[in-house]
């Protein structure tokens, strides 16, 4: 007799999301536009991190596709403190500019914190300037939230798959993704375990989860028998494994068998995260124009 295929999740389609994102950020761009609006993105990019500049070339081109006024700020490595902090105040203070992204991560000798506090908080596209951060931890609405963790959570709440009372486990305390992931899945009423490069017992904890959010930077670390079966798997990460090859931070192969839904990689989180970055630029926008 011959075995019955091994079950599998469904696939949490990013891509199309992030299409249908786009086309409605679209349209409110064309409705601007009538009014004599556009909406303008500035990124500022220091150096010449590899992936940085594939990222920052990515937004860049889906900002005009859309209609959104984009362009990069490029900055070299060697770049002096009173510089970078120029460049930004200047787009402060520019009525013309809505948005204001700074590419991470930063040379050394350059602290992000340093230059997120400098940003103005309602032209702050990342959300995460201590005002955007403070008021995402206090409940309050921010000018703008993270784009990566927002766009998660409209991946779930898209395929309304339930997060309150959920046990949500998240892999990767980074600022720009872990951290807020925590505090939105809190927000929405998830028991919330967030786990880091010095916890223990890390599989153990992973099994118990009914929405994992593995956002580590390891290639492949969740394996399959981490997964509790029928769980919801998203995968933030975006390793280069060669000069071709991406993998998660989830062994997707053997975990599809056991989760209920997961996100693919490529096609899963990376496409969400410009879609709100596009998001976030036409509300800032209209924040301002607006008031
Ligand atoms: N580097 C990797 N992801 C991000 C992000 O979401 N925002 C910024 N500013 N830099 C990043």
């Amino acid at each position: 007799m011959m075995s019955s295929p091994p079950p599998s999740a469904q696939c949490l389609d990013g891509k199309a999301l992030a299409a249908q994102w786009q086309a409605d950020t679209k349209q409110t761009v064309d409705r601007l536009r009538h009014t004599g609006i556009v909406p303008a993105l500035r990124v500022i990019q220091v150096g010449e991190v590899a992936a940085s500049s594939v990222y920052v070339r990515r937004k860049a081109q889906v900002a005009q596709a859309l209609g959104i006024d984009s362009d990069i700020v490029h900055l070299p490595a060697d770049v002096s403190h009173e510089t970078l902090s120029d460049v930004i105040v200047g787009l402060n203070n520019d009525s013309a500019i809505h948005a204001i992204l700074l590419q991470l991560p930063l040379p050394s000798h350059l602290n992000p914190l340093v230059y997120q506090a400098l940003t103005d908080p309602k032209k702050d596209v990342d959300g995460f300037h201590p005002m955007n951060l403070g008021r995402l931890l206090a409940g309050d609405t921010p000018y703008a939230l993270p784009c990566t963790p927002w766009g998660c959570i409209g991946l779930l709440e898209a395929y309304n798959l339930s997060i309150a009372g959920k046990h949500a486990v998240v892999i990767g305390r980074s600022n720009i993704v872990g951290k807020p992931m925590a505090h939105l899945l809190l927000q929405r009423q998830a028991t919330v375990t967030l786990c880091h490069s010095k916890t223990v017992g890390l599989p153990a904890l992973v099994r118990q989860a009914d929405i994992v959010v593995a956002a580590v930077g390891v290639p492949e670390l969740v394996r399959g028998d981490w997964i509790k079966p029928g769980a919801v798997v998203i995968d933030v990460g975006i390793n280069r494994t060669n000069q071709v090859t991406l993998v998660g931070d989830v062994a997707f192969e053997e975990a599809q068998t056991v989760a209920g839904w997961i996100t693919p990689v490529p096609g899963g989180v990376g496409p969400l995260t410009i879609a709100t970055l596009m998001r976030n630029t036409v509300a800032l926008c209209q924040q301002q124009v607006q008031g």
